[in-house]
């Protein structure tokens, strides 16, 4: 059998002091050979992310390596210098990490982003680089590749964001791909596209990948093999039949049965009364300045109206891009529509300014797509809270 590309033996991550276990990573052994994958699954905070980032030698400084080895293509990790892991990343071993905005400087544009990881690992000449760009972005179908590299990162949709991390993990062919959730800020088209690009780049260079997903459909679809983490143990480990269809471990069955269907539950009585919240005909052209200065003009938002009552959930769905987030933006006025109406109960505060806006602010709260967008990184969560 070929040698594998990612050996895992034994690997324990210790958690600091005090924290609600000693270990977030215990004693994980797997092993992935070329052109397979390997799906990891497991329940929120049980050491998927922290395993991943331990491999690309990319652990946060409270967490240390306490035993165990890691091996990319028969080389020790554990052991390899910073400058040489530098080395590897990107080239020899790319990851999408879970929140896009940890992977993305938001002061540079995206195709600058992308352009500096192939100076520093090859010596393509600017054009060959800048070509390779935007084929680059048009094969993980970001929408107008040329806008795209103009870009930054704060511009763009959260599933637009995600292919442009997707684009940076996978631009070298790296032999390691680690892709830790990196499709659930895309809608099921688009997220199709990316794993059919994943595979095709795995057969074309025989790449590993290790591919972290809550979504069980996706683990059908793609993986050979399926780890199942629980408390930072591995608790079943076999290929992908054996686990979805025949899993042993008890946690397996909990998690395996816990997977929503797609039956609807029976309809609630239609709630009656007036809105709590309601946009009327809202519109967004957002404006940017390219580096002459001149005005482009971007149409995120077309006339869209909604309406929520009291006791209503309304869903919004639509590909990632079509301008969801935006809508929202819009209605909780943290950005201003440039059309159109908003009604937060019976007041009209499309055009409201900060200051009237304030003492109403409590009425709407938000929970935003990506938690690093609300959190203050300098405060704990409690004094977040405060
Ligand atoms: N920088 C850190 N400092 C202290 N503890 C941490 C740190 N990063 C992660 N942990 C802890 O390590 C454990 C494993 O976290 P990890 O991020 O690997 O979970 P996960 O399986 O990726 O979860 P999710 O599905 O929510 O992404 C958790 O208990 C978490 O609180
Ligand atoms: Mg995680």
């Amino acid at each position: 059998m070929s040698q594998p590309i990612l050996e895992i033996q034994g690997l324990q991550v210790a958690l600091p002091t005090g924290a609600d276990r000693a270990h977030a990573v215990d004693g994980v052994s797997l092993s992935i050979a070329p052109g397979r994958t390997l799906c990891v699954v497991g329940e929120s905070g049980s050491g998927k992310s922290v395993m991943s980032t331990t491999v690309m030698g990319l652990l946060p400084r409270e967490l240390r390596v306490a035993g165990g080895g890691i091996a990319l293509k028969g080389e020790s990790l554990l052991q390899a210098t910073p400058a040489r892991l530098r080395a590897l990343r990107g080239q020899a071993m790319g990851m999408v990490f879970q929140e896009p905005m940890t992977a993305l400087n938001p002061v540079m544009s995206c195709g600058d982003q992308v352009d500096e990881l192939l100076r520093t690992h090859t010596d393509w000449p600017a054009l060959k680089r800048r070509q390779a760009v935007l084929d680059m972005f048009a094969r993980v179908k970001l929408p107008d590749p040329q806008r795209m590299v103009r870009s930054y990162p704060h511009q763009l949709s959260g599933g637009q964001r995600q292919r442009i991390v997707i684009a940076m993990a996978v631009i070298l062919k790296p032999a390691l791909l680690i892709c830790d959730e990196p499709t659930t800020a895309l809608d099921v088209t688009t997220q199709r596209e990316i794993l059919a690009l994943i595979k095709q780049l795995q057969e074309e260079q025989g790449s590993a990948v290790l591919f972290i997903t809550h979504d069980m459909g996706v683990v059908a679809d793609i993986a050979d093999e399926v780890l199942v983490m629980h408390k930072g143990c591995a608790v079943e480990q076999g290929t992908r039949d054996d686990v979805l269809f025949r899993p042993q471990a008890d946690y397996s069955r909990m998690l395996l049965s816990a997977v929503p269907s797609i039956t609807p539950p029976l309809p609630r009585p239609a709630p009656s009364g007036a809105s709590l919240l309601r946009g009327e005909s809202v519109s967004k052209t957002y404006t940017a300045h390219d580096w002459m200065g001149r005005a482009r003009q971007h149409r995120a938002l077309e006339a869209a109206s909604v309406a929520v009552r009291a006791g209503e959930t309304v869903g919004i769905v639509g590909e990632s891009g079509s301008g969801k987030s935006t809508l929202a933006r819009c209605l909780m006025r943290l950005i201003d529509p440039t059309e159109g109406q908003v009604f937060w109960g019976g007041a009209e505060v499309a055009r409201l300014p900060e200051g009237r806006l304030r003492p109403l602010r409590n009425r709407v709260q938000v929970v935003f797509q990506d938690p690093n967008r609300s959190l203050n990184p300098r405060l704990r969560i409690g004094e977040a809270l405060i």
